[in-house]
């Protein structure tokens, strides 16, 4: 076993504690790489490709490494009715990356989320849980530019 994922020895290598396993590997290391497949594969005594199998049916699993700066993009009804598809559109152009992918120097990931509970403010978008309310497209790029320079 991988050292690295030690810690899939907190779970019963039952196969029916498949996703609680995938789970956990998810809350740690915020994505399931492929030697996290092969680890929890050997976990449970499977198939690299059952366990493949069962990630690309559950649409919680994220393949790809996130960012270091994670931008959740509010698609809630209030964001939507004040324009998200514009913030994601803005964001795609000035990152280079679509939603559910990271950029290559490894600094932004985006992915849509449903309300971020704070409606009032739409449209919103938050930066590692850091919440950026009635966004325009001028504020928008500001705050990217600004975590961009921090790097
Ligand atoms: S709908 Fe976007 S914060 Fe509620």
């Amino acid at each position: 076993m991988n050292p690295e994922f030690a810690y899939l020895s907190e779970i019963d290598t039952g196969k029916g504690n498949l996703i609680k396993g995938l789970q956990l590997v998810q809350e740690r290391e915020g994505y399931v790489s492929d030697d996290a497949i092969r680890a929890v594969a050997e976990h449970f005594s499977m198939a690299d490709v059952e366990v493949e199998g069962v990630l690309t049916f559950y649409a919680q699993f994220k393949r790809t490494q996130p960012g270091k700066y994670k931008i959740s993009a509010c698609d809630g009804t209030a964001c939507h009715i004040k324009g998200a598809s514009l913030i994601q559109e803005w964001l795609n152009t000035a990152l280079g990356i679509k939603d559910g992918e990271t950029t290559p120097d490894g600094l932004f990931s985006i992915s849509t989320v449903a309300c971020l509970g704070c409606c009032s403010l739409a449209p919103v978008m938050a930066v590692n849980g850091r919440v950026f309310g009635k966004l325009d497209r001028k504020s928008l790029l500001k705050i990217i530019n600004d975590y961009k320079k921090q790097g």
